[in-house]
């Protein structure tokens, strides 16, 4: 008997590198996940290029043609919907959420966040990690709540700062162990396996790498 694939939509606004990690996943008919639509909210995002490559459903909802925040959201939650995504993963999607849409979606909203949080959320993080002289610094997987860049962590992957790093050579350091991690994290997700108690996530005990993330690769 072929287990039932939870279907899952991907929002993006560039790039699709994430995406992309995710659409590799997905292609193992094993994958927990299926992701059956991507949305854009920037019209010829990079992404959708990725999605319609590999026989995805997309769609481009443009913020700029919504006069209020609720609205793009509800478009938003009407594609959703019609799709019939359970689960909702953000990978680069760089427009804020309103409370009701994150309030709807809770426990099945996704972001990953080139940071190791709680430090450096919002923008500029490598900038800003170089700046501050961490020794650390990575990418985590979070259920999204109301609040920029917070909510219980799925996972998190770490790498070094090195003395020579840029903004550069430290972002693509980064981005290596992002699509480590993502697919990770939408699995245990689409598995059930995550649950939240108060402001955690709390994941399988005993788990092996696949389960517990500090993904800490040698450079
Ligand atoms: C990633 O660094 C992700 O962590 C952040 O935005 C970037 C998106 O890159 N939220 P891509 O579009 O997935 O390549």
């Amino acid at each position: 008997m072929t287990r039932r694939r939870t279907p899952v939509a991907v929002l993006i606004s560039g790039r699709g590198s994430n995406l992309q990690a995710l659409i590799d996943a997905d292609a193992d008919p094993a994958y927990p996940a299926k992701i059956v639509l991507v949305i854009a909210n920037e019209p010829g995002a990079a992404g959708l290029a990725r999605a319609a490559g590999a026989g995805i459903a997309t769609a481009t909802i443009d913020h700029r043609d919504f006069a209020t925040r609720d609205e793009f959201d509800s478009a938003l939650t009407t594609a959703l919907a019609k799709a019939g995504v359970e689960i909702v993963c953000l990978a680069g999607f760089m427009r804020i959420l309103g409370p009701a849409f994150t309030g709807r979606w809770a426990d099945r909203l996704l972001n990953i966040h080139p940071s190791l949080l709680p430090a450096f959320p919002g923008l500029h993080t490598h900038a800003r990690a170089l700046a501050a002289g961490v020794k650390l610094h990575g990418c985590t997987v979070h259920l999204v709540r109301a609040e920029l860049d917070d909510g219980p962590i799925i996972g998190q992957a770490a790498v070094p700062v090195l003395p020579d790093d840029d903004e550069a050579t430290l972002a693509a350091r980064v981005l290596a162990v992002e699509h480590r991690l993502y697919p990770r994290c939408l699995r245990l997700v689409a598995e059930g396996k995550v649950t939240v108690a108060g402001y955690r996530a709390v994941l399988p005990k005993g788990g092996t790498d696949a389960d517990t993330f500090l993904v800490n690769p040698a450079t």
